[in-house]
C-alpha cells in the first residue's frame, strides 16, 4: 500500500492574518504542481486565518486544517469553535490532542477521544497527536504511554472513521527543543502505533493510515524521518513558519 507523503505545517499561535496571507501568496508562487506532485502539503494556521487562507489556496493542491476544535455544532458557548464552523471556514483536517493542548489546556485522553469523534461527525479528518514526555521516556514508558493515548480513542471509531484518521507521533521533549529521536526510534514508535491500529481494525486498514513524526523537524532531518518505513510525513512547527525552510523541506521530500 502506497501512502502519500504529507508535510503538515502547524503554525500554532503565530502569524497575523495578513502575514498568513502573504506567506500563502509566496508559497503558491513557489509551488510547482508537477514538481511537488508526490507530496501533500497542509497548513494549520490560526483559526482566524482559516477562511482567508482557504480562499487563497482554492484550486491549488495545498490543504488547510485547524489546530483544535471544541465540542458541539452551534450554541451558546462563548468563545468556542466547533468542527462544523471550522469546516465551513475551509478546514478539511484538524489536529486533536496536540501535547500543547494536553499540557496547557488540560485535555485528557477522554476529551481527546470525544474530540476525534466530533471531528469525524463534522466531516473533518482528525490528526491525532500522541507522544511521551522526557520523564516518561527516561522511565522507558514511551510505548505504554502511546498505547494508552491511542487506546482511549480507538474504541469509539468504526472502520469507516478510521480511514479518515492520521496519527502524529510527537515526543513532547522533542517539540521546539532541537532534540530529536533517531529515525530508528521514531520508526519503532510509528510501527507500534500501526500494530495497535491493526489489532483494532485490520492490518490492511492500518496499512492505509498515515503516521507522521513531529518534533524539531527541519530541512536537515526531514528526509531521514520520511525514509523510515512506518513514517509517512512530518508535522512541523518552528521550521514551517519561515517560507525558505518550508520550501526547503518540500524540496527535500519531492523526489
Ligand atoms: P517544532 O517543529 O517547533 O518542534 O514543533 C513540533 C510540533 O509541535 C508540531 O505540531
Amino acid at each position: 500500500m502506497m501512502r502519500r507523503v504529507l508535510l503538515a505545517a502547524n503554525w500554532k499561535m503565530f502569524k497575523t492574518v495578513p502575514a498568513a496571507l502573504a506567506f500563502g501568496r509566496e508559497l503558491l508562487r513557489r509551488y510547482d504542481v508537477d514538481h511537488f506532485s508526490a507530496i501533500d502539503v497542509m497548513i494549520f494556521p490560526t483559526a482566524l486565518a482559516l477562511w482567508p487562507l482557504s480562499q487563497r489556496f482554492a484550486g491549488s493542491p495545498i490543504q488547510i486544517g485547524a489546530q483544535n476544535l471544541d465540542l458541539g455544532t452551534e450554541g451558546a458557548l462563548t468563545g468556542a469553535l466547533s468542527g462544523y464552523l471550522l469546516r465551513e471556514a475551509g478546514a478539511e483536517y484538524v489536529l486533536v490532542g496536540h501535547s500543547e493542548r494536553r499540557q496547557h489546556f488540560g485535555e485528557d485522553d477522554e476529551l481527546v477521544a470525544t474530540k476525534v469523534q466530533a471531528a469525524i461527525s463534522a466531516h473533518l479528518h482528525p490528526i491525532l497527536c500522541v507522544g511521551e514526555t522526557a520523564e516518561e521516556r527516561e522511565r522507558e514508558e514511551t510505548l505504554a504511554i502511546m498505547r494508552r493515548q491511542i487506546g482511549a480513542v480507538l474504541p469509539g471509531l468504526g472502520s469507516q472513521d478510521a480511514i479518515k484518521l492520521t496519527v502524529a507521533y510527537e515526543p513532547v521533549w522533542a517539540i521546539g527543543s532541537g532534540k530529536v529521536p533517531t529515525a530508528q526510534d521514531a520508526n519503532r514508535a510509528a510501527a507500534a502505533i500501526r500494530h495497535q491500529l491493526g489489532e483494532r481494525f485490520s492490518p490492511e486498514l492500518a496499512d492505509r493510515i498515515r503516521i507522521l513524526y513531529g518534533g524539531s523537524v527541519s530541512p536537515k532531518n526531514v528526509r531521514e524521518f520520511i525514509e523510515a518505513p512506518d513514517i509517512d510525513g512530518a508535522l512541523v512547527g518552528g521550521a514551517s513558519l519561515n517560507l525558505e525552510t518550508m520550501v526547503a523541506m518540500m524540496e527535500s521530500l519531492a523526489h
